[in-house]
C-alpha cells in the first residue's frame, strides 16, 4: 500500500481538482482562445460577458467551463438547471434573488427548460427585465421588473433542442471538442501530483487514449486503475498496470465498452448493420433513445463506427473491422477512421 491516511478518493469528484483559471484547463486550445478574449474585453469594459452558449456531450467540461468564466470575470455564480425551472416563478425567483450586476447564472441542461419559463427567459436576457403578473383574472396586472446586467451560461448536450429564439439570444455559442489522449493524459497527470500518487506518463497516456476523449470518463479510469496498482502493492502506476487494469474493465483499444459492444452487435446482427429507428435499436439493448444520442452515439460517430441517416443507424465497414467480422458486401462508405 502507498498511502497511510485513507481519505475519500477524490478524483473527478473533489472541487480542489477542478481547474479554477482558464489557463488550467487543458485542451479546446480554439474555444480557449476566443474565450479569453472575450473575458479580457468584458473585464475592460466592467461589463457583463454576452450570453454564453455551451454544448458538447457529457463529461468534457461545460460546467467546470462556466465556473471558470464565472471565475476570470471576478464575479459570483448561481448554478441551476433547466429541470428546475419549470413554471415563472421558478425563474422570477432565481433572477431576482441574489443575482448582482455582471454576476453569471449556470443554466445546465438548458434545453429542458419548461416552455412558458423559457419565454419568460426572453426578456430577461435581452432587456434584463422580468414581466411578473400579480393577481389572477381580470384584476391581473404585469408588472416589470429589472434586473442587473448578468451573463446567462448555458450548458447543453442536445443543441438541436435549443429552440431558435433561445439560441438567438446568446451572443457566445461554443461547442466543446472530444480531448486528444495527450489532452487528457496532461490533465491525469496533473491531478496525480496534486493528490500525490505515482503515474508515469505512458499510463497516463494508455488511459488517456481510452477515455472516448472524455475527461469525466478518463478520471473514473484513473481511480480503477489506480485501485488495481494499490492492491498490487506498487507506488506508482506504471504502463503496464494501466493497461492490464483497463482490459479487466473491459475496454478495448478503441475505449469502448460493454455497452457500446453491446449497441453494435446488436446493430450488425439484428438489423443487419441499419438502418435502424433509434428508438427500435434502444429497446433491444433495453436502453432509451435519448441515452443512446447522449452517451453511445457521440463517440461511435466520433469513430467513424456509425452514421445517423434520415432512415435510422447504419453500422460502418470501420465497425465490422473493429469486431473484427467481414466487411464483404458492405458498402463501404469511406469514411476515414479516428486515429489517436
Ligand atoms: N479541460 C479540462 N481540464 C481539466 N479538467 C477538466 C476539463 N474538462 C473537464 N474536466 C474535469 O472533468 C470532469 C467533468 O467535467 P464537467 O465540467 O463536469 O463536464 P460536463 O459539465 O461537460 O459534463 C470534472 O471533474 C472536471 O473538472
Ligand atoms: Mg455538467
Amino acid at each position: 500500500m502507498t498511502s497511510s491516511t485513507p481519505s475519500p478518493d477524490p478524483i473527478g469528484g473533489d472541487a480542489a481538482l477542478r481547474p479554477k483559471t482558464l489557463a488550467e484547463y487543458v485542451g479546446q486550445h480554439k474555444l480557449k482562445d476566443k474565450l479569453s478574449v472575450y473575458l479580457q474585453a468584458a473585464r475592460g469594459r466592467r461589463e457583463a460577458l454576452d450570453h454564453t452558449l455551451l454544448f458538447g456531450p457529457p463529461g468534457l467540461g461545460k460546467t467546470t467551463l462556466a465556473h471558470i468564466i464565472a471565475y476570470e470575470l471576478g464575479v459570483n455564480i448561481r448554478v441551476t438547471s433547466g429541470p428546475a425551472i419549470e413554471k415563472p416563478g421558478d425563474l422570477a425567483a432565481i433572477l431576482t434573488n441574489s443575482l448582482e450586476e455582471n454576476d453569471v447564472l449556470f443554466i445546465d441542461e438548458i434545453h429542458r427548460l419548461g416552455r412558458v419559463a423559457e419565454e419568460h427567459l426572453y426578456p430577461a436576457m435581452e432587456d434584463f427585465k422580468l414581466d411578473i403578473v400579480l393577481g389572477q383574472g381580470p384584476a391581473a396586472r404585469t408588472i416589470e421588473l429589472p434586473l442587473p446586467r448578468f451573463t446567462l451560461v448555458g450548458a447543453t448536450t442536445r443543441p438541436g433542442l435549443i429552440t431558435a429564439p433561445m439560441r438567438s439570444r446568446f451572443g457566445i455559442i461554443e461547442h466543446l471538442e472530444y480531448y486528444t489522449p495527450q489532452d487528457i493524459a496532461t490533465n491525469l497527470l496533473r491531478d496525480a501530483r496534486l493528490l500525490g500518487f505515482g503515474l508515469h506518463e505512458d499510463a497516463a497516456l494508455e488511459v488517456g487514449s481510452r477515455a472516448r476523449g472524455t475527461m469525466r470518463i478518463a478520471k473514473r479510469l484513473l481511480r480503477r486503475v489506480r485501485d488495481y496498482a494499490e492492491v498490487a502493492g506498487e507506488t506508482a502506476i506504471g504502463l503496464e498496470r494501466a493497461h492490464d487494469a483497463l482490459e479487466k474493465l473491459g475496454l478495448d483499444t478503441a475505449g469502448l465498452d460493454e455497452r457500446d459492444k453491446k449497441y453494435l452487435e446488436a446493430l450488425i446482427h439484428r438489423f443487419a448493420g441499419g438502418p435502424v429507428g433509434v428508438d427500435t435499436l434502444a429497446t433491444a439493448i433495453s436502453e432509451d433513445g435519448l441515452t443512446l444520442e447522449d452517451v453511445y452515439e457521440p463517440y461511435l460517430i466520433q469513430l467513424g463506427f456509425i452514421k445517423r441517416t434520415p432512415r435510422g443507424r447504419v453500422a460502418t465497414a470501420h465497425a465490422y473491422q473493429h469486431l473484427g467480422l467481414p466487411v464483404a458486401g458492405h458498402p463501404d462508405d469511406g469514411l476515414p477512421l479516428f486515429v489517436n
